[in-house]
């Protein structure tokens, strides 16, 4: 052992010491993590000055060293806890930044929320609804789809009856044989329901007499578009089935729903009609809306306005919904809500209705 070459034990202390009180001021300089890192390297790192100085440690006297090593663990304890210390004290330092930065003022006005609001056709669907569920009718719905066997055939219309051009269809799969060319077979066309009227025969199959039922749904008809045809509609179809139903619980129904919709003044009256489904058939007029009946425009100089068609079911319709039509008889009616829509909002053109176009819309956001 050389006490001339290697450090002495009380300067091997002296420096642990010094290293020791240094570093917290050099550690309160780093300004950032990176610097900290890098300070961590000197000073506790593989060749940092921690390392550096127990290099000596073989060169003092060995009774010295327990002693030395314990104080040189110490200072490195310490140094490490003080760097955790401060990295984390940063990251805080940030955390508050950002926080700082992200706060929301809750004292401030609330954004509005953009509420939508009942299309005009629909509000006037759930009048009808709430009118005729007052007389004792409940909503019965079917498919938007269906086969040409329901919206035809069961409803007294046999394939290729001329009947079935009073209505455009719009054809979802053709039956297979007509494109061989063959007479066409019942029941195997799919197409667009062209009324909802084939939701009777459904609610006949899925209900039992008394039968009261309203089918409001959206039909389809291949028609050119104009200001008052289009090739997406909207009905409400009525069914009442009973033992005793007659064409005057028809007519007293329908007068009573007139009045109800359009006021207790509104004048009525019915005119033969021709459906293929009910017999004896009926259109169904309104006093006219505009000049009360004096003849307008609106009108056509008739004073009255046709609002629905109507009849006594026929005898071949219930027994396709599986009624007895010597045991029960009915009335149906069917009435095209968007026509309906226009003359109670004054709107002079149908394509308004499906156009989606928020300025003309939002003019019946406050209701009815
Ligand atoms: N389905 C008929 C139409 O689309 C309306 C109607 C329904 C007529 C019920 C009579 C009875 O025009």
């Amino acid at each position: 052992m050389n006490p001339d070459h290697g450090p002495t034990p009380d300067s091997l202390r002296g420096q642990l010491e010094a290293l020791r009180t240094t570093a917290t001021d050099r550690l309160a300089a780093a300004a950032d993590a990176g610097a900290i890192e890098a300070l961590r390297a000197s000073l506790l790192g593989r060749s940092g000055e921690l390392t550096a100085l127990l290099r000596g440690l073989g060169a003092v006297d060995a009774a010295e060293r327990p002693s030395i090593g314990q104080l040189a663990n110490t200072v490195r304890d310490e140094l490490e806890t003080a760097i955790r210390a401060r990295l984390e004290a940063l990251r805080d330092g940030e955390l508050e930044a950002r926080l700082a930065a992200e706060a929301i003022d809750m004292t401030g006005p609330g954004r509005a929320v953009r509420i939508g609001h009942l299309h005009p056709t629909m509000s006037v669907e759930r009048d009808l609804r709430e009118i005729f569920h007052a007389f004792g009718f409940e909503v019965f719905e079917g498919p938007e789809i269906e086969t040409e066997a329901m919206n035809f055939e069961a409803l007294n219309m046999p394939p290729d009856h001329p009947a079935r051009d009073l209505w455009d269809t719009l054809y979802v799969a053709e039956p297979a044989s007509v494109e061989a060319g063959e007479a066409r077979p019942a029941q195997d066309g799919t197409i667009l329901r062209t009324h909802t009227s084939p939701v009777q025969i459904r609610a006949m199959r899925a209900l039992q007499p008394p039968i009261r039922v309203i089918t409001p749904g959206r039909c389809f008809r291949y028609e050119a578009v104009d200001a008052s045809h289009n090739f997406e509609f909207f009905q409400v179809e009525g069914l009442a089935v009973d033992h005793t139903t007659s064409l005057a619980d028809l007519k007293g129904m329908l007068e009573e729903f007139a009045r109800a919709f359009y006021g207790e003044g509104t004048r009525t009256r019915f005119r033969p009609g021709y459906y293929p489904f009910t017999e004896p058939s009926a259109a169904f007029d309104i006093s006219c809306l505009v000049c009360g009946g004096s003849g307008c425009a609106a009108c056509g100089r008739s004073g009255w306005m046709t609002i629905l068609g109507a009849g006594m079911v026929h005898p071949a319709v219930l027994r396709a919904g599986g009624i007895d039509p010597d045991e029960f008889q009915g009335y149906a009616f069917g009435m095209g809500l968007d026509r309906i829509t226009l003359l109670r909002y004054g709107i002079p053109d149908l394509r308004l209705l499906m156009g989606a176009d928020l300025r003309f819309l939002d003019q019946f956001a406050a209701g009815r």
